[in-house]
């Protein structure tokens, strides 16, 4: 073979090969657009995708009211199944990006299984997973990004009933103590390498659990001077306590134990609560920071007081209810 017929059966064989490799790897992607989702455009879109390689986030977030936001019971029942639409825009949403942080989400209509989801929070603008870190070494490769990590992720939904806005005049806010640093507090993750890190919890505890619910308040029961004297303190709650949600209640109850020794009927001191729209009164909730005290009269024949501290996810339940917690419970003999 002449020099010249080699030379052109190896342009035409690079040619190939190069059209080849174009082919298979130099196409720009096209992807498919599914449903109204802007998520589903991105190569992120569901948080299974998350799941296999971060087992202990996916576990704290399973089950929590992130999770289930839209599959609650509770929930269902007061927006008729969701026919009151407008209540999918936070308990089924798009992600925060899409309106931007701080901005109310939209509806989406696609797994009602994930809520408010890993996409739902992690997923930029550009389909990138934000974060803390920029690591594009990773396979998820994160970019860290300001408003992900300030309390502006959390306004979109939470300040409906003006949590966020509670949490700006408290003085947490003042010192720098974020809702993350509250609700996503610092736990050890097992990396696969062997390798232990600081993560964030995703668990958001709040209203249904307990331990949270004792932390907000300090509860103070007294005698002076012929009076019962009830006080509560708004002691580690970065808004108002109770906060959110018009149905929450927290309930200051006494009763008297007279000599004969069988105690009154439980009696209301104090309601803590924001009331229903249409319904009277004032929003008697308490302020971050701040400390509420009833006096009451003790009767003559009165040898000891009893009082109890209850949070109530609805007002109109009673102290038999599951949905009724015991905070505190006090009891002071009068000498
Ligand atoms: C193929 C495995 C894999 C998948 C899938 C994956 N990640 Fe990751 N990701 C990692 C590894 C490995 C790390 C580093 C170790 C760690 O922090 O767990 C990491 C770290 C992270 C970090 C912390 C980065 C930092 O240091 O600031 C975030 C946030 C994150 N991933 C979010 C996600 C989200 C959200 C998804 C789903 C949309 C996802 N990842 C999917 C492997 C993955
Ligand atoms: C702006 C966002 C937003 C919209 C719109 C919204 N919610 Fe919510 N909802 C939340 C947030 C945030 C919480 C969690 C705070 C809380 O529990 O107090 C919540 C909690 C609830 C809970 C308490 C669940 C429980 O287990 O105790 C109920 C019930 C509820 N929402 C019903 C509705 C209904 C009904 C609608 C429509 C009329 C609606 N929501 C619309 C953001 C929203
Ligand atoms: C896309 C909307 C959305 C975003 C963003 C969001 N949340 Fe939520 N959050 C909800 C909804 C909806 C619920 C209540 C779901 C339910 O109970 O059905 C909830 C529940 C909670 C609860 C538990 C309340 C309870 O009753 O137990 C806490 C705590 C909480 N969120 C804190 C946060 C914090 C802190 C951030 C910011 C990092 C945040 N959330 C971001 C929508 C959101
Ligand atoms: C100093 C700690 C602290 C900070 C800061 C804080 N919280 Fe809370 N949060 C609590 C405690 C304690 C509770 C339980 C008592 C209560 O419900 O008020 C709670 C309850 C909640 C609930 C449950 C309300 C309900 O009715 O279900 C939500 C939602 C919530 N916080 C959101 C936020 C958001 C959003 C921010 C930031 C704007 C924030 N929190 C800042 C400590 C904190
Ligand atoms: C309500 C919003 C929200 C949801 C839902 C959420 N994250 Fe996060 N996540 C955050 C925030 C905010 C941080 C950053 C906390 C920090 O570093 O201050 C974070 C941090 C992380 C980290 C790094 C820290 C750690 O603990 O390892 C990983 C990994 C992560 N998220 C994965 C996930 C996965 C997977 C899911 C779904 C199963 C998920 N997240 C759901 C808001 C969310």
């Amino acid at each position: 073979m002449s020099p010249l017929a080699r030379l052109a059966i190896g342009v035409v064989l690079l040619l190939g090969g190069f059209g080849a490799w174009w082919f298979l790897f130099g196409k720009p992607s096209t992807q498919v657009v599914r449903g109204p989702d802007v998520a589903a455009t991105k190569a992120w879109q569901s948080s299974q995708q998350c799941k296999d390689c971060h087992q202990a986030v996916w576990e704290e977030w399973y089950g929590s009211h992130h999770q289930i936001a839209y599959l609650n019971r509770e929930v269902r029942l007061q927006s008729e199944d969701f026919r009151q639409k407008e209540c999918q825009a936070c308990h089924l949403p798009q992600p925060v990006s899409v309106t931007g942080f701080g901005q109310r989400t939209l509806a989406r209509q696609t797994r009602p299984n994930e809520g408010v989801g890993c996409i739902t929070c992690h997923l930029g603008a550009n389909g990138e997973v934000l974060s803390r870190n920029t690591r594009p070494e990773l396979p998820c490769r994160p970019v860290r990004n300001e408003q992900f990590l300030s309390m502006d992720q959390c306004q979109s939904c939470h300040n409906q009933h003006y949590t966020t806005d509670q949490w700006r005049a408290s003085q947490f806010a003042a010192q720098g103590t974020t809702c993350n640093d509250c609700h996503m507090p610092e736990v050890e993750r097992h990396l696969a390498s062997g390798e232990i890190v600081t993560g964030r919890a995703h668990v958001f505890p709040g209203a249904h659990d307990i331990a949270s619910l004792r932390a907000a308040g300090r509860f103070d029961v007294g005698v002076e001077g012929g009076e019962l004297v009830l006080a509560l303190e708004n002691v580690g709650a970065g808004h108002n306590f109770p906060t959110e949600e018009r149905h929450r209640a927290v309930d200051m109850m006494y009763r008297f134990v007279p000599a004969s020794g069988e105690p009154g009927d439980w009696q209301l001191a104090f309601r803590f609560r924001q009331p229903y729209r249409d319904e009277p009164g004032e929003n008697t909730q308490l302020p971050s920071g701040e400390r509420h005290e009833e006096r009451i009269a003790v009767p003559a024949d009165v040898v000891a007081v009893q009082a109890r501290l209850w949070y109530r996810l609805m007002p109109i339940f009673d102290d038999a209810d599951p949905r009724s917690t015991l905070l505190f419970e006090r009891e002071v003999q009068i000498p």
